[in-house]
């Protein structure tokens, strides 16, 4: 998830295309660049954030020009990745946000053809691509060009011969167009204009536009002009970077289902076996990665039938063992947790081989692993983590098949597991459309003193951090629990006060749960019920009833999750809390 401009004007464009830059810095700052026409376009790039090129770039005249703020998705954030990028000739610079999947084949012919490539980036395909096709129009190019391409894109690209124009094409990753007076822009999102214009038209997947000086053209997939007028923006620019959501928190929950996508994509081949010997997989990691890594387990287990242990960071490292084998797989989506990063040093001297998973490309904990698999959830500013939780699901679920591979995972088996994972996103998607019933729960549990999440089995996890989320951001107190541990201790604490969530999926563990539901509501607390769309039994039992899409057992910790994280966020809104910055957190804990 990048961020990207373009300006045509009558201004200088340097300062506006920085300007606009930082506005969209939210949506990464792994490196910077801007390109400005002229004679010749001048590029300046470097890693770091926007205020890094802003005191490096020297002053160029020129009225217009792109810009980007990445976050890295393919290739390390270094200068030479950074965007935008130039054609061998030097003619052509192009900026994208989002992933060309096919990029690898591209690759190999353009540099079978000759092409010299500067960055390890699937972005610099593209603006090689452009350089064959151009025959002396940009926008045809382009058009040309996006028939190639496989994957989302957003692309803004500029030609030296052809003065004063930008182009902009569009496929799943946003684009807005900023209409002025003299002057024209284009942005990945509405905050990098708002200093500028209030008029803004929002682009379709597939269309293309043409933005002067003097005005911007938009057509269709086959070239059709589109008529579509602008809208006048009337929201500040703090709403504008959260795309109108009232909190980061809410947003990143709603853009679970893309972050799923993108995670998933281009992953869902056949898999090769892993050559090493692997007789157990250890998992490490801290809060909400370290519950992924309860449900990795469950899911290893079933998958790959290899034992797999889970250990929080902070504990394993203290561990007496000295040398042990286990497959080690660390999970931090910051990369940069420190406990995390230790164990990974420890796991390494124990002579184990180790695999990360992180959402951050290039973070420290790259540097400490043998392998390591990308979740691309875009970057997350809300401290609690929601889609990089999920997508860590999606990579342990990708993780499994391949540890399984060639062993003890069927070919059919292997078939259905991936055509389930393929439908996660409309699944989540599914119980994102059942917020308001979320909501109205969410309400009426949010006086409670503490709360109890109860699940069995591989949704015992998903209720550990499902009481997780609620206690950072509601500061509820609230624990999490294996449905069947409550009689042993914690119902001395129930009360109409305390209510409890409890999750209740058709799976084998089903009728224990429906009785340990009785023994709640038995002691007067309320109880919400997380259940099935087709299940009458439970509603029976349960005050409030919230249900989730029937999928295969093994991938119900992904939609229940998401009813957790709606509950927690809408209880903690009730409450009026900071939900984006909870007291006391913070988003990556680099202290051990
Ligand atoms: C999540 O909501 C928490 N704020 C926290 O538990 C977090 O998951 C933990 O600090 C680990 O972070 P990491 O995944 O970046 O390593
Ligand atoms: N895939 C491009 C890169 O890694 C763009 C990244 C993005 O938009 O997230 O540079």
């Amino acid at each position: 998830m990048c961020g990207i401009v373009g300006y045509t004007g009558y201004r200088q464009a340097q300062p506006i295309l920085v300007g606009a830059l930082k506005r969209l810095e939210y949506r990464g700052y792994d490196s910077a660049g801007i390109a400005l026409g002229g004679e010749k376009i001048s590029v300046y790039k470097d890693k770091g954030e926007v205020a890094h090129i802003e005191a490096g770039a020297p002053r160029f005249t020129g009225v217009w020009g792109i810009a980007h703020t990445r976050w890295a998705t393919h290739g390390k954030p270094t200068k030479n990745n950074a965007h935008p990028f130039m054609d061998c000739n030097g003619k052509v610079a192009l900026a994208h946000n989002g992933i060309i999947e096919n990029y690898g084949r591209l690759k190999d012919d353009l540099m079978r053809r000759g092409h010299v490539f500067t960055s390890e980036t699937d972005t610099e395909t593209v603006v090689h691509l452009i350089e064959e096709n151009y025959k002396g129009n940009l926008e045809e190019a382009a058009r040309t060009v996006v028939k190639m391409l496989e994957g989302s894109y957003a692309l803004v690209m500029m030609h030296v011969s052809e003065p004063g124009k930008v182009v902009a094409v569009r496929k799943e990753s946003p684009l807005i167009l900023g209409i002025g007076d003299g002057e024209n822009f284009v942005a990945s999102d509405v905050p990098a204009l708002l200093d500028h214009t209030d008029r803004v038209i929002s682009m379709q997947d597939g269309e293309v536009a043409v933005i002067t000086q003097d005005g911007v053209t938009l057509t269709d997939v086959e070239g059709k002009p589109v008529d579509r007028g602008f809208q006048r923006i009337t929201f500040t620019l703090d709403d504008a970077e959260r795309g109108g959501y009232e909190h980061f928190m809410l947003k990143e929950i709603f853009e679970q289902p893309r972050a799923l996508h993108d995670t998933l994509v281009g992953k869902l081949g056949e898999d090769a076996p892993y050559g090493i010997p692997i007789d157990g997989v250890r998992l490490i990691a801290c809060g909400t990665s370290y519950h992924a890594s309860l449900v990795g387990k469950y899911v290893i287990e079933s998958i790959a039938k290899l034992p797999a242990q889970v250990e929080v960071a902070s504990e394993y490292r203290y561990g007496a063992v000295s040398r042990e084998h286990p497959f080690t797989v660390l999970i931090s989506q910051s990369g940069e947790t420190a406990d995390t990063l230790a164990a990974a040093k420890e796991a390494t001297r124990r002579g184990c081989y180790t695999v990360g998973i992180t959402n951050i490309l290039g973070s420290s904990i790259t540097r400490e692993v043998d392998e390591t698999i990308y979740t691309r959830a875009g970057i997350e500013i809300g401290v609690a983590a929601t889609k990089t939780y999920l997508t860590q699901l999606a990579a342990l679920y990708l993780l499994a098949m391949r540890l399984g591979t060639g062993r003890t995972l069927r070919p059919d088996t292997a078939r259905q597991m991936r055509e389930g994972l393929r439908s996660l996103p409309q699944h989540v998607q599914r119980v994102l459309n059942n917020s308001e019933e979320i909501e109205k729960v969410a309400k009426e549990t949010s006086k409670a003193r503490d709360m109890f999440f109860i699940g069995r089995n591989l949704n015992y996890p998903v209720a550990l951090e499902g009481a997780l989320k609620m206690k950072e951001i509601s500061y509820i107190h609230a624990e999490g629990y294996p449905a069947g541990e409550l009689k042993h201790g914690p119902l001395a604490l129930l009360s109409p006060e305390a209510p409890v969530i409890a999750i209740a999926v058709k799976d084998h563990t089903y009728e224990k749960m429906l009785s340990n539901i009785g023994e709640v509501s038995a002691r007067g607390s309320p109880v919400v019920g997380i259940c099935s769309e087709g299940d009458r039994e439970t509603p029976k039992y349960v005050d409030y009833v919230l249900r989730v899409p029937d999928v295969p057992t093994i991938f119900s910790p992904v939609p229940v999750s998401v009813v957790l994280q709606l509950l927690a966020y809408y209880a903690a809104r009730e409450r009026g809390c900071p939900i984006d910055k909870p007291r006391n957190l913070a988003k990556s804990v680099t202290v051990e």
